[in-house]
């Protein structure tokens, strides 16, 4: 049961939530977190918790009866999604319109089912991005405690060159080394002495059986087991698994009392709840903290939040296209579902680029170099209100996306030119070779310095909180959880020592 009030309440378990709440505890500040999805922690009648990529069944997806995986098709058959029963999975694909964008659900957030990659931006970025947060602090202190607390480690140089597992890396680095560019390998939260013992067959595979987008088995430092695992160490924070927040009520004395429905892994309401607290820290994502701040200002419940609630939303620039090599060149039946190097051109004046090479793990040879590019892209779509459905909609049109594409058109016609090869137009469903109608990297809506101040505080409300991507003003120029990590590190700090304890 939940408690009637607690000193303070952590909406979501993702990246932003989980340091939130390690701070807390750690200062001893009794803490809930609130999280709509599952714990992952049971198995499945196969023995497993999660489900593979090639055999999605209802572990795969939130409330869905069918998969809705990022490749659609292969040589343009309809081989890839499933039939499946929706239940409570743990990767959700929200659409609006022109836009889609994936979510982790569960506790972990959307460390449940990322690729790892585990990049700190380059600094003139960041200065760009957010010129109000003190660069100096953030790669001094801040990025290397977010590194350290999630357990960031880097691939052996010398197993990289040998191994079957990233020989797909190789290859699309030999072709964008005959292009003039430059590869660097990606840091990952993913273990690479795991990964090292699975292709020698010690260990059970995870990475290495095409396990990523709906959870993985193994190997995967998620959320659960750093930021979170330690949270629930301090003795002072409770997480309470397939809860629901759905709207926030002020009280006159200032307090907060959240409505909050409690359902079961099929979706059924079991009950709705209300639980009390000072001290409210929104870390339910972009889509989930925007949501929850637009219908809290729209059906007048926080009246006096201001204008730039729900505003400055982008999708890092994503956009997905696949390459056809040459028949000499093999990339491998066993891919390792964790990425591990990328092309970085963001220093390009015209189209900054930085290409993470994407595995394509089908279990056998299919001659496909995979790109999750990461583009510039100044476009910023914002959040209504919908009052039919009581949810906030995202205006994002088609048209927005177009620079994203020019850019990755541009980096990727140079590689082709160079290796005489051709874009695969079979993969995203029709006959596009850039697939830029979903994005893994929601960032903005409840911007830094605009909706909130300067260190997430809600404008127009005392005690009230911003700590997740929503603060990210649409784009950070790599994956972007480093990042939402190190900055909220920083804003709790300073939001510990002058609010909560002081
Ligand atoms: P995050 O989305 O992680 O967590 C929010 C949580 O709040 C979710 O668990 C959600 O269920 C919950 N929630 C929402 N609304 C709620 C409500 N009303 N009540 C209760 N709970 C609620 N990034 C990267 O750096 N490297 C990578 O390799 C990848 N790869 C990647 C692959 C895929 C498939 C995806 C979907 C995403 C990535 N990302 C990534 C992106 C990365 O995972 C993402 O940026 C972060 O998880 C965002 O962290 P947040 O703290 O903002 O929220």
């Amino acid at each position: 049961p939940l408690p009637e009030e607690v000193p303070a309440v952590v909406i979501g378990s993702g990246y932003g939530a989980a340091v939130t709440a390690l701070r807390l505890g750690a200062a001893g500040v009794d803490t809930l977190v609130l999280e709509m999805g599952r714990l992952w922690n049971g198995t499945g009648a196969d023995g497993k918790t999660f489900c593979d990529m090639l055999k999605p069944d209802e572990r795969s997806m939130w409330f869905a009866g069918r998969t809705q995986a990022p490749l659609a098709s292969f040589l343009w058959l309809d081989v890839v999604n499933r039939d499946i029963r929706p239940a409570a999975g743990v990767l959700d694909r929200v659409n609006y319109g022109d836009m889609s964008v994936y979510v982790g659900r569960g506790v972990g957030g959307g460390s449940l089912v990322n690729g790892a990659m585990a990049v700190t931006p380059k600094r003139d970025y960041f200065t760009e991005i957010l010129p109000e947060v003190d660069a100096d602090e953030m790669y001094r202190v801040y990025f290397p405690r977010a590194n350290a607390e999630l357990g960031t480690n880097h691939v052996d140089p010398g197993w990289f060159e040998s191994c079957k597992s990233y020989q797909y890396a190789r290859v699309s680095r030999k072709a964008a080394r005959r292009a003039g560019l430059t590869t660097t390998f990606v840091p990952s939260v993913y273990d690479f002495g795991y990964l090292q013992r699975e292709e020698a067959g010690l260990v059970p595979r995870s990475a290495l059986a095409s396990e990523v987008i709906y959870g993985n088995n193994h190997g995967k430092r998620s959320l659960d087991k750093s930021y979170l695992a330690a949270a629930l160490g301090t003795g002072h924070v409770t997480i309470q698994a397939l809860h629901q927040v759905r709207e926030i009520l002020r009280q006159p004395d200032g307090r907060y009392t959240l409505v909050v429905r409690e359902i079961d892994a099929d979706g059924t309401v079991l009950v709705t709840k209300h639980v009390t607290t000072r001290f409210l820290f929104l870390g339910a994502g972009s889509l989930g903290s925007t949501e929850l701040l637009v219908r809290a200002r729209e059906t007048g419940r926080l009246p006096a939040l201001n204008d730039q609630v729900g505003q400055g939303w982008g999708t890092n620039g994503n956009v997905m296209l696949g390459r056809a090599n040459h028949v000499w060149d093999l990339t491998g039946a066993k891919q390792s579902c964790m990425p591990a190097l990328g092309i970085d051109n963001w220093h390009d004046p015209e189209h900054p680029v930085f290409a993470e090479i994407a595995p394509m793990p089908a279990g056998l040879e299919n001659w496909v170099s995979l790109y999750l590019a990461i583009t510039k892209n100044p476009e910023r779509g914002h959040f209504g209100y919908d009052a039919a459905t009581d949810s906030a909609r995202l205006h994002w049109t088609a048209g927005q996306g177009q620079s994203s594409i020019d850019a990755a058109k541009s980096l990727f016609d140079r590689i082709n030119r160079a290796n005489t090869t051709i874009y695969r137009r079979d993969l995203f469903g029709d006959t596009r070779a850039f697939e830029n109608r979903f994005t893994y990297h929601p960032l903005g809506g409840l911007v830094l310095g605009k909706a909130t101040d300067n260190y997430g505080r809600v404008k127009g409300y005392r005690n009230l909180y911003v700590v997740d991507g929503s603060l990210i003003p649409g784009s950070t120029g790599v994956n972007p959880f480093v990042t939402i990590t190190a900055l909220a590190e920083r804003n709790v700090e300073r939001v510990l020592a002058e609010d909560v304890l002081s």
